[in-house]
């Protein structure tokens, strides 16, 4: 297997679409009226979620009509809130085609279908011709990807003149062994978590300079709280990733809960363009 096999073998679920259904009518949601915050618990795939991704936007800078091209896109939350709140066409790609077309069906189900497709595909073969998009992002995806170096010349080789490229990615903040699983990577061969620095050194030789850089640590933590005292309020909420995880959720997310509170790892935002 090749390793982009192990990583769409480790997010394949088997009937994601149907899980998460059920899992919104168990929540009291009509699924046949649903709506952007009825998904948000269970479509953004990275620490803090939809709050991450409004946070995101607000660096990123995005506005209606532009043309954004969304790596990794998972289950398509963000591509639908960029789509809804900013007017924007987003193309997602991904290695898991269930998620694609998962991402496809809710997108078809908030009425976002004409804004938002999604397509099966890898992050270092975009099947895009030059410049076609405005801007890219890519949140909680580098983690799988070993070669940055090649996945930075592939999205600048798409992006236009000026474009931007967005990060929200898991990186190094200090030494230690990571603990698996993770919920990117079951084992450390398909992990190829990386500090700032390297992402950075990759963006430039790609030709991007590095406009702004965060370091999302403390939001993590404050995330993290929050959801221990959802938990333990004996209410645990039917909706949540442990729907998309399925197996060893919870110890995929205690896993990374640790790395992260024990200062290995933090979520880091970055916001680049092309030099022109
Ligand atoms: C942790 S999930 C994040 C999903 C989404 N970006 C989000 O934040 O909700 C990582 C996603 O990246 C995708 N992915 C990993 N490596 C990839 C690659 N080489 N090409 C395309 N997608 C990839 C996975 O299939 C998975 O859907």
């Amino acid at each position: 297997m090749d390793i982009e096999q192990v990583v769409a073998l480790h997010y394949a679920h088997g009937s994601l679409e149907q899980a998460i259904l059920d899992a919104l009518a168990a929540a009291g949601k009509d699924v046949n009226r649903l709506t952007l915050a009825d998904l948000a618990p269970v479509d953004e795939f990275h620490i803090g979620g939809r709050p991450a991704t409004v946070e995101f936007a607000g660096q990123f800078g995005v506005h209606g009509g532009m043309r954004l091209l969304d790596v990794g896109c998972g289950l398509g939350g963000a591509a639908r809130y960029f789509a809804h709140e900013h007017g924007c066409q987003v193309t997602g790609i991904d290695l898991s085609g269930e998620y694609v077309a998962v991402a496809n069906a809710l997108a078809a189900r908030v009425g976002l279908g004409g804004l938002v497709r999604c397509q099966p595909g890898s992050a270092l073969a975009l099947p895009f011709a030059p410049e076609s998009f405005d801007a890219v992002y890519f949140l909680h995806v580098g983690m799988n990807i070993e070669n940055k170096s090649a996945l930075f010349a592939g999205i600048r080789r798409v992006l236009a003149a000026s474009g931007r490229l967005g990060i929200y990615d898991v990186m190094r903040i200090g030494a230690g062994d990571l603990s698996y699983p993770m919920p990117w990577a079951s084992s450390p061969d398909a992990s190829f978590v990386a500090d700032a620095a390297s992402y950075r050194r990759a963006l430039e030789a790609a030709g991007f300079d590095v406009l702004k850089e965060r370091n999302r640590w403390d939001f993590a933590l404050e995330s993290f709280r929050l959801m221990r005292a959802r938990a333990a309020s004996g209410r645990p909420a039917p909706l949540g990733m442990h729907i998309v995880m399925a197996d060893n959720a919870g110890k995929k997310i205690s896993n990374m809960m640790h790395d992260v509170e024990h200062g290995l790892l933090a979520p880091v935002e970055m916001v680049c363009q092309v030099v022109s």
